[in-house]
């Protein structure tokens, strides 16, 4: 039997505990590429991943292995992101997946997103192959880190692999336990086509290509396929797996993963989560998908002065078709002309996406405040959501204000809690509870404000720890809050791009900081300009830039001629993402800075 010879699996890890090392490792042991063709991190292919050491999109890739049974196996290791704001791509993966291996760090110990990871992996019932790492290291403490596991995580781990992912240090045991601890797949290869999209991407010669999970059934070039929500039929181009580039095939059966093309020319007809089916024969019933993804976070994004509209709409639609958990639509701004209103799962998801429109797709835009959403009840007894902070109806209007609030697990050890207590109660945290894990680390248990979660709450709980706090959160629901939304005035004109929705009490101080950071971050020009932070028509914080003095060139002279060529260069640079408001000009970098907490 085919099958019995196939393992499907994800590795699953708390941030840095060694998965895309594990994984390179696997993939070397499996020789399937020779050492010279080993790049530092082949899974983690996308630059910006590399620059920020962290796994955006998943990869999938197949590994042959010969085990110690003598059987020649097909491992297919799908990859997943391992960042807080993508518990969401997690799911996807391991809805591909029968088994998950689990990659805890042995000096580290369980984190957050180890307990929230393994979460899931439980709710898709898979195999959960526990895996400790970094025994090279002299703090390696395997065995205390295997009771943690059992009593935390709940599964057992005596028998768990202690390895070094860096050193090549036990990595068949690893081979050996995917092989015989996560079951093989065993889908009807003669029942009619059902495949689940768990990922896909654009190809501008091949249209999109999704990345599929057979389930039942099978598929090869000719056959014509229907896409069930999207309802749409294509004829497959191209079968083939990934090892980890694209290596057609003749056909696809159940339990094999790999991509499968059609010619699918508008991104939206392959949508991740969708099934895919036979046109004429098709399946009875489509697959689950998986629970959709809901934007936590949105902002506005806006093309920077000079770029087009429809480019930017394009490269959200094309990146919206391997990342669903994008949202966006059409709106307007005074101040920012046409854009859209996007939505994301984190701050973290909203940079990345920012980044990735300005260098895969070379656009400049301008993103405004990011905000939650809000529910409004009207004195009229409507209920509102209210995703940006324009459409707000007016405050005599309103008759309930409530916010998301989300249940948040904090990780950290003993001596930063305080740290941390304070942190959560400047953040209008409630704390639940707190337990210990083992006699160093606790988890604290908060009701927060989502609000005060996106911005920088990770970093800060960071910062706070230094480095060893963990977070996870969930949504829990929304709660009536004294908020008022606060507006920022430049030169006495009202910029709507820079207002936000806050909490009464921190309206003060955070009008504030943004007047003082929008001070440093706009150039001076060649007449004052007031900048006010106002809550209706009352003021509450001002700043003024002074005005430029004609003779800042001429200072230079006879002085450090680099100094000047700094000056002039600056002001190039600036030239580029500048957005005119009225006759003051705003520098790309203002509408980012203003979102920074400290
Ligand atoms: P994300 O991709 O951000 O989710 O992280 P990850 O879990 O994939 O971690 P990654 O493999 O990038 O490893 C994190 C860091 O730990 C890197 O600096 C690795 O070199 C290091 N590392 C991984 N495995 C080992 C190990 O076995 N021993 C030691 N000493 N370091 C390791």
């Amino acid at each position: 039997d085919r099958q019995k010879y196939i393992r499907n699996f994800s590795i699953i890890a708390h941030i840095d505990h060694g998965k895309s090392t594990l994984a390179d490792r696997l993939i070397e042991k499996t020789g399937l590429l020779t050492q010279r063709e080993m790049k530092d991190q082949i899974l983690d292919s996308m630059d910006l991943e590399r620059e920020r050491g962290i796994t955006i999109k998943l990869q999938t890739t197949r590994l042959v292995y010969k085990a110690v049974d003598g059987h020649e196996y097909m491992l297919n290791l799908i990859d997943t992101p391992g960042h807080v704001d993508f518990t969401y791509e997690v799911s996807r993966s391991l809805a591909a997946c029968e088994g998950a291996v689990l990659v805890v760090d042995a000096t580290q110990g369980v984190e957050a997103q180890t307990l929230a990871n393994v979460h899931l992996a439980d709710e898709q019932g898979l195999e959960i192959v526990p895996v400790l790492n970094k025994i090279d290291l002299p703090s390696a403490r395997p065995e205390e880190i295997i009771e943690e596991i059992e009593e935390v995580v709940g599964i057992l781990a005596e028998d768990a692999p202690r390895i070094s992912a860096r050193d090549g240090i036990n990595i068949e045991d690893v081979l050996e336990k995917i092989v015989k601890s996560i079951p093989a797949p065993n889908g009807d290869e003669d029942a009619p086509l059902k495949a689940l999209i768990f990922d896909s991407y654009y190809d501008s010669y091949k249209g999109a290509v999704a990345y599929v999970r057979i389930v039942e059934g099978s598929v090869k070039k000719g056959d014509k396929i229907l896409m069930m929500a999207a309802n749409k039929r294509f004829e497959v181009t191209e079968v083939g797996v990934f090892v980890p580039g694209t290596m057609p095939l003749d056909v696809l059966s159940a339990g094999d993963v790999g991509y499968i093309t059609a010619s699918i020319k508008n991104v939206i007809d392959c949508r991740v989560g969708d099934t895919i089916t036979f046109a004429s024969r098709p399946t009875a019933k489509a697959l689950p998908g998986y629970k959709k993804a809901t934007s936590m976070v949105f902002c506005g994004i806006y093309p920077a002065e000079g770029e087009s509209y429809d480019e930017v709409r394009d490269a959200l639609e094309k990146l919206q078709l391997n990342d669903a958990a994008l949202s966006f639509e059409p709106e307007t701004s005074v101040a920012l002309g046409f854009g859209f209103r996007c939505g994301f799962l984190g701050l973290l998801h909203l940079e990345i996406i920012e980044q990735r429109l300005e260098r895969e797709f070379d656009l400049d835009i301008i993103a405004t405040a990011p905000s939650v959403i809000y529910r409004v009840t009207t004195t009229s007894d409507e209920v509102q959501m209210i995703q940006n902070p324009s459409n707000l109806p007016d405050p005599t209007e309103i008759q309930m204000f409530e916010e998301p609030i989300v249940e948040a697990r904090i990780i950290v050890p003993n001596e930063y809690v305080g740290n941390i207590m304070e942190l959560c109660q400047n953040r209008r945290g409630v704390m639940l509870h707190m337990d210990y894990l083992d006699p160093r680390r606790v988890i604290l248990h908060y009701d927060m404000p989502l609000n005060e979660v996106i911005y920088d709450f990770f970093d800060a709980i960071k910062s706070k720890t230094r480095g060893y706090g963990s977070l996870d959160y969930e949504f829990k629901e929304y709660r009536e809050s004294d908020l008022v939304k606060m507006d920022i005035l430049l030169n006495k004109e009202l910029i709507d791009a820079f207002s936000m929705i806050v909490h009464r009490t921190k309206a003060e101080s955070r009008g504030r900081q943004i007047c003082e950071r929008l001070k440093d971050v706009i150039p001076r020009q060649m007449f004052m300009i007031p900048i006010q932070a106002a809550i209706g028509n009352k003021i509450i914080a001002r700043e003024s830039i002074s005005a430029l003095r004609k003779d800042v060139l001429a200072k230079c002279y006879g002085g450090d001629i680099s100094r000047k060529k700094k000056l002039l260069e600056k002001q190039k640079e600036g030239k580029k993402r500048m957005r005119q408001f009225g006759n003051v000009e705003v520098p790309q970098q203002a509408f980012l800075s203003v979102l920074k907490f400290d």
